[in-house]
């Protein structure tokens, strides 16, 4: 999903596309980042452990703190455009609104509503079956549609 995602911005000029881990990533390169695509597996009706944990580490270091001027915490990402790839078994909607539930807090803008790519054969939960070529076609025109949006300024 993610190559289809990258295949799709990559036709957008002057866009630069970077893939990170969610191990790896850092607030600082967020903050840099004009523009947020998620990717997770659907486990047990949540994000990925290392999405989670990716959270937990660079939420805060996301809010200014304000709290001098007599506020709580600001987003530095407030405003920037975000949207969420979900591969899962047989549901993905609990990855993706727990996704979307923390993202919130940074408020971002859910510029697409995303796409959750159900694994054929999937029903068992545990699928390693393959991808659907629309829901890879749907992950290309995600792609292309932010990074043209981002080039033109109207993201
Ligand atoms: C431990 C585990 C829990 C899972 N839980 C769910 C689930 O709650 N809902 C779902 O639709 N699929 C579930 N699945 C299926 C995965 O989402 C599916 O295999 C998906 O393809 C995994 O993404 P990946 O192929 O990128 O690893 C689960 C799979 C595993 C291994």
């Amino acid at each position: 999903m993610v190559s289809a995602f990258c295949e799709g911005a990559n036709t957008a000029v002057g866009i630069d596309v970077m893939t990170r881990s969610a191990e790896v990533t850092t607030a600082l390169e967020l903050q840099h980042a004009d523009a947020l695509v998620l990717a997770t597996p659907e486990n047990f009706g949540y994000m990925a452990g290392s999405l989670k944990a990716f959270f937990d580490r660079t939420f805060y270091a996301c809010m200014a703190d304000t709290t001098q001027e007599g506020g709580g915490s600001a987003s530095l990402l407030a405003g920037r455009a975000y949207s969420v790839l979900v591969c899962a078994g047989n549901d993905g909607g609990g990855a993706m609104q727990s996704v979307d539930r923390i993202v919130t807090g940074w408020r971002m803008r859910k510029a697409h509503p995303g796409v959750i790519a159900r694994r054929l054969g999937g029903e068992a939960g545990s699928s390693r079956g393959a991808l659907r070529s629309d829901d890879l076609a749907a992950c290309r025109e995600l792609g292309q549609l932010f990074a043209e949006g981002l080039a033109m300024g109207a993201l």
